[in-house]
């Protein structure tokens, strides 16, 4: 089967975006069940195994690897999935370990524990990295279930590349509006009154023609971002909630189990809040990695 087309550096063309738009819609799955790939040991995965990882990659911008159900704390797990399929160049966060791997649980205290991802609280939608500069796109994630909990955390995920055929269809000024180089300032994250992380002003969406990338930086959080004030802005960020809050056919969710992960090119994402129980098994635990590069370069 031919890979499908990555996108096209000229979307500006309206008859490209048309092709490309058909092709990326054809066959697109239909269910989060057709993006799972049974892998038997996930720390090495097989070459049929990365193939076709990588193959959803290239049509949905994400992937869920099926691993035996088993508790294995070992963060070699995700760093060999994500080598295997070529992601190596790891981005580390303010809350990051250094080896890259952010263990994510409930934090009870700490620096941690004032950051949502480190809560077992709902997380919004989003996509990582929105206040890394133009040279340091989050490209490529993957999170690694450890521990689930018994209840809740359950993962929402959106293709970023739907996300642009949905509002560009709705009106080709909303993606102008988003493309705009100063469409989202993140503030500067100030600690103690000292600055640990700048503020980033940049698009919402860009395509880098080099690595034939379609990035989004969006949060949905209504503090800590200011959207630059334009109309076509608000319009577009009203519509992307529309489909986002009401569960369209290319919402995909999914509970991971301990084994199981999710890889993708930094797709939209969520989570719902989660129950931890009382046994220490049943505490949520993913490892998180960020990645520079995407898994579909090739
Ligand atoms: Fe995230």
């Amino acid at each position: 089967m031919a890979p499908p087309m990555t996108l096209p550096n000229d979307l500006k063309n309206n008859e490209c975006y048309l092709h490309w738009r058909e092709e990326k819609l054809t066959g697109y799955p239909a269910n989060i069940d057709e993006l799972m790939v049974n892998v038997d040991d996930p720390s090495a995965p097989n070459g049929q195994q990365i193939e076709a990882l990588v193959d959803k990659c290239r049509k949905s911008n994400m992937a869920i690897y099926v691993g035996p159900e088993q508790i294995i704390e070992d963060k070699n797990i995700p760093i060999n999935l994500g080598a295997s399929l070529g992601l190596k160049q790891v981005d580390g966060s303010l809350t990051t370990e250094g080896d890259g791997v952010s263990e994510l649980a409930v934090a009870d205290n700490g620096e941690k524990s004032a950051y949502i991802p480190y809560t077992d609280k709902p997380l919004g939608w989003h996509t990582d990295g929105c206040y890394n500069d133009a040279d340091h796109l989050v490209h490529g994630f993957l999170l690694h279930c450890v521990r689930a909990a018994p209840k809740g955390g359950e993962n929402f995920l959106l293709d970023p590349e739907i996300a642009y055929i949905l509002l560009r269809d709705e009106d080709p000024d909303f993606i102008d509006g988003l493309m705009q180089p100063n469409a989202l300032t993140i503030p500067a994250n100030i600690e103690n009154g000292k600055v640990i992380r700048a503020e980033q002003i940049g698009p919402a969406l860009s395509i880098n023609p080099t690595i034939n990338a379609l990035h989004l930086r969006y949060t949905g959080r209504k503090t800590y971002v200011t959207w630059l004030d334009d109309p076509r802005i608000k319009e577009a960020l009203e519509f992307l909630q529309l489909i986002l809050n009401n569960d369209t056919k290319y919402v995909f969710r999914v509970k991971l189990k301990p084994g199981s992960g999710l890889v993708g090119n930094n797709v939209l994402h969520g989570r719902t809040k989660f129950y931890d129980g009382e046994d220490p098994e049943t505490k949520r635990l993913f490892y998180r990695i960020y990645y520079l590069d995407r898994i579909t370069n090739t």
